[in-house]
């Protein structure tokens, strides 16, 4: 008898999810790929510079490293984050607070599996949070944040939040420097936030993946204000330009490491522990030292040219853009722009990223897909696509920052001033 798969997963649907917007435009800009047209990637979230020499090196002198790890991780490369957020953040932790995982994405996702609770998301967002929690059948809460604050939560807006009911338990993502955004926070707005979120008892999952690429080096982790409620996630995706690697970090404070044991049993059924070679590198990036810092230092000096750059030629035709203060994304608002696109009838994010690449060649990602009210006219632009390598080296022969200029931007970043021109000129046209 043959077996009757009818209908299972035709349309890649997990619990009514449907297909992200993200891969819809991914396979528009293949098929214009393929009818030989130029087009700019600006849509993917992916580092564009290379992993640090070092670490490189250490990865290769561990290849032979073959059995499977501790579930909660390699304990040196636990002591070495540990040690790291105490160097780097003053938040001081033990090696046994800290758990490693196959991307934070996955120790995301097992947090919400384990933890009963809503799941607070400021808007806009990463795009993987909320359907996470509709898999594992979790509430997501919104709270819309306003563009005037740079699209940022405020402590007023989580105290209203939390007041609408009371004693709900409940994850507060924060996320900064912040994807889709690139927006972060004073050291006062996050001691704000932090004593609503220790008034409500929430608990507080920090997504600090960017916060190494902070493009001044400032970062500031909230878990220094609320250290008992604060879960901090990190990894080597970003700032290690490291996403394929596939590792990240959680550090819980003590009193959160029932959930901690919670999260182990899962990850002791699913992945087991996360690639062994991979760890035995990851302590030596964690340790840093100069050569790390020299790299670094050069990745975030590019990225803040960059992003200021881009976003005042956005602003400078009427496309309202925050200057980003770190990671690699701008958030376009173009509803300055409402009358004139909807005489082309472009009403939603989501029809104008479309028509636009269709006209220009320019992929970028509406606003929707990071939670935002489908008819307001924002976006993401993502500007890595350039280079990394070739222009961090070229960058590592410079001693000031100033000396990163227009013409180096433009010599090493083009298609990417490129892109940009192409869509302010498609909004005045
Ligand atoms: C805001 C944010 N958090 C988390 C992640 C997941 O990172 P990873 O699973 O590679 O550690 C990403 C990746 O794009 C992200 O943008």
């Amino acid at each position: 008898m043959r077996a009757n798969f009818h209908n299972i997963n035709l349309n890649l649907n997990v619990r009514g999810l449907p297909q992200s917007a993200t891969l819809a435009i991914n396979e528009k800009s293949n098929e214009l790929k393929k009818q030989g047209k130029k087009v700019y990637r600006l849509g993917l979230g992916q580092s564009p510079f290379p992993v640090p020499q070092p670490v490189v090196e250490e990865l290769k002198v561990n290849a032979h490293q073959k059995d499977y790890l501790p579930v909660m991780g390699l304990p040196q490369l636990r002591e070495a984050v540990a040690e790291y957020h105490c160097r780097m953040q003053g938040v001081c932790c033990s090696a046994d607070e800290v758990i490693i995982g196959p991307g934070s994405k996955e120790l995301m996702f097992l947090l919400q599996y384990v933890y009963y609770g809503d799941l607070v998301i400021p808007t806009p967002s990463w795009v993987s949070y909320a359907p996470q929690a509709h898999m594992i059948g979790r509430q997501v809460r919104w709270i819309k944040t306003h563009r005037e604050n740079k699209w940022r939560l405020t402590a007023e807006e989580l105290e209203r939040h939390c007041q609408q009911d009371y004693d709900k338990p409940r994850i507060v993502i924060l996320n900064y420097p912040s994807n889709p955004v690139g927006a972060t926070y004073t050291e006062n707005e996050l001691i704000e936030i932090a004593e609503i979120a220790e008034k409500h008892k929430v608990i507080l999952c920090s997504d600090e993946i960017y916060g190494e690429l902070h493009h001044g080096g400032n970062h500031i982790s909230i878990a220094k204000f609320y250290p008992e409620g604060t879960i901090i996630s990190g990894g080597l995706s970003k700032w290690c330009g490291a996403g394929g690697w596939r590792l990240g970090t959680f550090t819980f404070p003590k009193s959160l490491n029932w959930l901690q044991r919670a999260i182990a049993v899962m990850a002791s059924e699913t992945f087991t522990s996360t690639s062994a070679p991979i760890q035995y590198a990851a302590v030596r990036a964690f340790k840093r030292g100069n050569e790390i810092e020299e790299y670094l230092w050069r990745c975030r000096w590019i990225l803040d040219k960059l992003g200021k750059k881009l976003s005042d030629l956005l602003n400078k035709d009427g496309i309202y853009t925050p200057n980003p203060d770190g990671a690699f994304y701008c958030f376009p608002d173009f509803s300055s722009f409402r009358e004139k696109l909807k005489s082309k009838g472009i009403h939603t994010s989501t029809e104008l990223c479309t028509k636009l690449l269709e006209d220009t060649g320019v992929a970028i990602l509406p606003g929707e897909v990071f939670g935002r009210p489908a008819e307001e006219l924002t976006a993401r632009i993502a500007y890595v696509d350039f280079d990394g390598n070739r222009a961090v080296n070229a960058a590592m022969h410079l001693n000031i920052k100033d000396v990163i200029d227009d013409k180096f931007i433009g010599t090493y970043c083009g298609d990417l001033v490129k892109a940009v021109e192409l869509i302010c000129n498609w909004m005045k046209d």
